[in-house]
């Protein structure tokens, strides 16, 4: 799939692995809507590609609507990345014997799971009236973020990894569910990623993340991750695929 002249919808767009898609995907010259919840960097990165931002929360049907219509105004959808996403750490009972809070898990369900749901059904539906892109009936491509922790979650990591367990699951399902309509979907488990969630750990801590990689001894960089992610997004036999990102790395219970 070419994205030249298309309209891509990023969630999360501002920052981290989703501001380093939105960046690749425009200079592949796709027309990008950064939809996040965060203003000031939203603004800063739609300025940077040449898009639009949509301040929008990924778990609100309204707010997601405006931003797929906003999408389909700049050319056809065809790609549609969701990065947005949290983490928590708590455990299943806490040190003092206390249960996980429920809403805290609710929380990074319906943001992380739900929310990515959310924006494949309503962008999904835009995709379908596009034409198609060729003569297979491609009409684009979805790609979501889990985890490796979605695999091999640690511990205080239950309600962050069963969210990501989640968008793999969904992953086959959407893509058998949107083979109808030519629209492809496919998941990506990122390890640890040089993110500015990262970057606010010290030097030492990131040293002790990066030796815990098989190979290379780093942490990833989210041009990495966008790479993949314009890869799925533009090659039209990946689909229903779920590939982790990690150079290597298994998560140790702690
Ligand atoms: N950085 C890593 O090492 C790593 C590893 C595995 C998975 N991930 C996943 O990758 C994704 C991106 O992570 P990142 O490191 O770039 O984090 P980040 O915090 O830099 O970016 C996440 C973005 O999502 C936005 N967001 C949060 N809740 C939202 C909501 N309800 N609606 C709209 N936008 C919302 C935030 O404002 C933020 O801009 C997340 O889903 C994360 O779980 C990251």
């Amino acid at each position: 799939m070419d994205l030249t002249d298309t309209s891509a919808l990023v969630t999360g767009g501002a920052s981290g692995l989703g501001g380093a898609t939105a960046d690749l995907l425009a200079s592949r010259g796709a027309r990008v809507v950064i939809v996040d919840l965060n203003e000031e960097l939203g603004k800063a990165k739609a300025l940077a590609t040449g898009g639009l931002f949509v301040k929008a929360d990924v778990t609100e049907t309204a707010d997601v609507e405006a931003a797929v219509a906003a999408a389909a105004e700049l050319g056809p959808l065809r790609s549609v990345v969701n990065c947005a996403g949290i983490g928590r750490v708590a455990r299943t009972i806490n040190r003092d014997g206390s249960p996980h809070d429920l809403d805290l898990y609710k929380t990074v369900i319906e943001i992380n799971l739900v929310g990515t749901f959310n924006v494949i059904r309503i962008a999904a539906g835009a995709m379908a009236t596009a034409e198609p892109a060729d003569e297979h009936g491609s009409r684009g491509a979805i790609v979501n973020t889990s985890s490796v922790a979605g695999i091999e979650g640690q511990t205080g990591q239950v309600a962050y990894s069963s969210s990501k367990g989640g968008i793999m699951g969904m992953t086959l399902p959407v893509a058998r569910d949107l083979s109808a309509i030519g629209v492809r979907c496919n998941t990506i488990c990122p390890g640890l990623f040089r993110t500015p969630l990262m970057a606010e750990l010290p030097e030492a801590a990131i040293e002790g993340l990066s030796n815990s990689v098989l190979f290379p001894k780093r942490l990833g960089e989210a041009r990495e991750f966008a790479e993949l992610t314009a890869f799925l997004l533009t090659a039209d036999y990946m689909n229903g695929e779920i590939i982790r990102l990690d150079g290597g790395i298994r998560f140790q219970p702690k």
